[in-house]
């Protein structure tokens, strides 16, 4: 074989091979559905913010996000019911404590993300809203089967009169 040909068919395979490599990076793992076949519901990490809170029983804080019909329903005080199409997201993090500040409470270990997702005919058996929880970084599905919403749902019957949401949106100049 000709030394320059040589050269040239392995520079070749070699660039074949990063772009395979940059391929199989690039293909982001599936999240599977939850069990009642909600969705992971897509670009949730860019939706805007609703409220904040933290959980003195188990060290969590949590970002409560909104998706554009959520948000907009919050900051006009339209929140009794929400509006149909409204997504309320919530990620938790266990409570961590900053290296150069040890009264300062930040987030840590990366824990759940969930949601609840209004539309009043389709979730009437659970208040109006459909829950999905996903758990970990892995993004692993909640629940054994479909009932699993049984408990989201029992869980915030006691907020009925807040159309089941315990949230309320954060008041901001
Ligand atoms: C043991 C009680 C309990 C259970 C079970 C429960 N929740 Fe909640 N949930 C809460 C409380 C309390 C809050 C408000 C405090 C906070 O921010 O965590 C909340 C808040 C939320 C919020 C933010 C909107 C709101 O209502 O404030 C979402 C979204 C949510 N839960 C989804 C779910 C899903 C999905 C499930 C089931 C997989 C579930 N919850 C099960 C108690 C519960």
């Amino acid at each position: 074989m000709n030394k320059s040909f040589g050269i040239a068919s392995s520079v070749i395979i070699v660039f074949l091979c990063l772009i395979y490599a940059g391929i199989a990076v690039s293909q982001k793992k599936e999240v599977l559905p939850a069990p009642n076949g909600i969705h992971i519901p897509e670009g949730y990490k860019n939706w805007k913010l609703i409220s904040v809170s933290q959980r003195s029983d188990n060290n969590t804080i949590r970002a409560i996000l909104g998706n554009d019909v959520a948000v907009q329903a919050a900051r006009s005080g339209q929140t009794n019911p929400w509006p149909d199409g409204s997504i309320l997201a919530k990620i938790v993090w266990q409570d961590a404590i900053h290296e150069q500040w040890p009264t300062a409470t930040i987030p840590g270990k990366f824990m759940i993300t969930e949601f609840m997702l209004k539309d009043a005919k389709k979730y009437s058996a659970t208040g109006g809203w459909g829950f999905a929880r996903w758990l970990g970084l892995e993004q692993q599905p909640y629940g054994k089967n479909a009932d699993f919403v049984q408990e989201c749902y029992s869980c915030h019957i006691p907020m009925k009169k807040n159309d089941y949401v315990f949230t309320h949106p954060v008041i901001m100049p």
